[in-house]
C-alpha cells in the first residue's frame, strides 16, 4: 500500500491518511453484514453528513437524542475508516453505516447473499446517494482548502484537471455511480439523488427513504425530521457541522463544512469552456449505460 503525506494508495484509489490505514481497510474487507443492516453510498460532497442525520431520524422513530448527542462520525460511520472497529459492537440494531467505496471494494460479505443462494433472506439496504458532479467538484475543492489532510487544489481549473482525471480521493466520479448500477442487490438498494432531496421535496424524498426502508411515521414526526433536516438547522447541530474538530484538521475560516447547500453553485465557478469540457468528459464515460439524471436536462 503507497503512502505520501496525505493519502494511501488502496486497490488504486487515494484514501485520506487520517481515517485510513491498513487495519481498516482489512477491518472493511472483513466485516461482516447484517441483515438488517442499512448503508448508504455516497461519492465525496454528495450528502453524507445529511444522510446521517436523515436516516438515524427515520429508523428510530423521530427520536431526536442521538442526531444531538453524538457527532455524525460515531452515530453512522464509514465502513472504511478507523473508527468503525470501535464502534461496531455499540452501534444498537438496526446498525447503520456510510461508506464511499466503489461497489466492488465492498465486502465480500455484501455479496454473499446471491453466491449462497440465500438472496431472499438477506434484507440489508442499501441507499446510494449521487449529486450533480459539478456541484460536487465545487463542494470539494472548497473542502480542499479547509481540510488539513487534503492537498492544496491548486487553482478551481487545476482542481478540475484533477477531478476529471479521478486523482482525488475515492477516484473518478464516474467510475463510482457507474460501479454502483447494475449491481446485484435487485431491490435491496434505492438510488436517490441530493437535488431532489433538495430542488423537489425533502418531505417527499424522506417518505421515500421510508418506505424503502419499511418503517412508518406520524405525519407531525415526519414534518419535525423534515424541518431539522434543513439546511439551515443541520449547521446549528454541533453534531453534525464539524464543528468539534480542530482548527488544524478543518479550518472553518477557510470555508465551513456546511457550506451553502445548494443545487447549482457550480455555475458560479464554472467558464463556459470548462463546462463544455466537464459535459463532454462525463458524458464520454458515461456514453453506453442507462444513466441519466435529473441535472442532465439543466
Ligand atoms: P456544499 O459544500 O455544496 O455546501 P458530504 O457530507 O458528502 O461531505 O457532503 C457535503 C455537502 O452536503 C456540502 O455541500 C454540505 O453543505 C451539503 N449538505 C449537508 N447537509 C445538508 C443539508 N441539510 N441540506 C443541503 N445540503 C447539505
Amino acid at each position: 500500500m503507497a503512502k505520501n503525506d496525505f493519502y494511501l494508495l488502496y486497490r488504486g484509489l487515494l484514501l485520506p491518511n487520517i481515517a485510513h490505514t491498513e487495519d481498516s481497510l482489512k477491518f472493511l474487507e472483513s466485516f461482516q453484514m447484517r441483515d438488517d443492516d442499512v448503508i448508504v453510498i455516497t461519492y465525496p460532497k454528495s450528502g453524507t453528513t445529511w444522510m446521517q442525520e436523515i436516516i438515524p431520524l427515520l429508523l428510530n422513530g423521530g427520536d431526536f437524542t442521538p442526531v444531538l448527542t453524538i457527532p455524525n462520525w460515531d452515530r453512522m460511520p464509514w465502513l472504511e475508516e478507523s473508527r468503525a472497529a470501535g464502534l461496531i459492537d455499540k452501534l444498537s440494531a438496526p446498525r447503520t453505516f456510510v461508506s464511499h467505496m466503489p461497489y466492488y471494494l465492498m465486502p465480500s460479505s455484501l455479496f454473499s447473499s446471491k453466491a449462497k443462494g440465500h438472496v431472499f433472506f438477506f434484507h440489508f439496504e442499501v441507499i446510494y446517494v449521487s449529486r450533480n458532479p459539478k456541484d460536487v467538484m465545487v463542494s470539494s475543492f472548497h473542502f480542499h482548502h479547509m481540510a488539513g489532510f487534503l492537498h492544496d487544489p491548486g487553482t478551481f481549473e487545476e482542481f478540475a484537471d484533477q477531478f476529471l482525471a479521478g486523482n482525488v480521493i475515492f477516484g473518478k466520479w464516474t467510475d463510482h455511480v457507474k460501479s454502483w448500477r447494475n449491481t446485484d442487490l435487485g431491490d435491496r438498494i434505492l438510488y436517490i439523488t441530493y437535488e431532489e432531496m433538495i430542488q423537489q421535496d425533502l418531505h417527499g424524498a424522506l417518505e421515500r427513504m421510508l418506505v424503502f426502508l419499511g418503517k412508518s411515521l406520524s405525519k407531525d414526526a415526519l414534518r419535525r425530521i423534515t424541518e431539522h433536516c434543513q439546511f439551515k438547522s443541520m449547521k446549528q447541530n454541533n453534531m453534525s457541522n464539524y464543528s468539534l474538530v480542530p482548527e488544524t484538521v478543518m479550518d472553518t475560516t477557510k470555508s465551513m463544512f456546511l457550506r451553502k447547500g445548494i443545487a447549482g453553485d457550480w455555475k458560479n465557478y464554472f467558464s463556459p469552456e470548462l463546462e463544455a469540457k466537464f459535459n463532454k468528459t462525463i458524458s464520454e464515460e458515461l456514453n453506453g449505460t442507462d444513466i441519466t439524471f435529473l441535472w442532465d436536462e439543466e
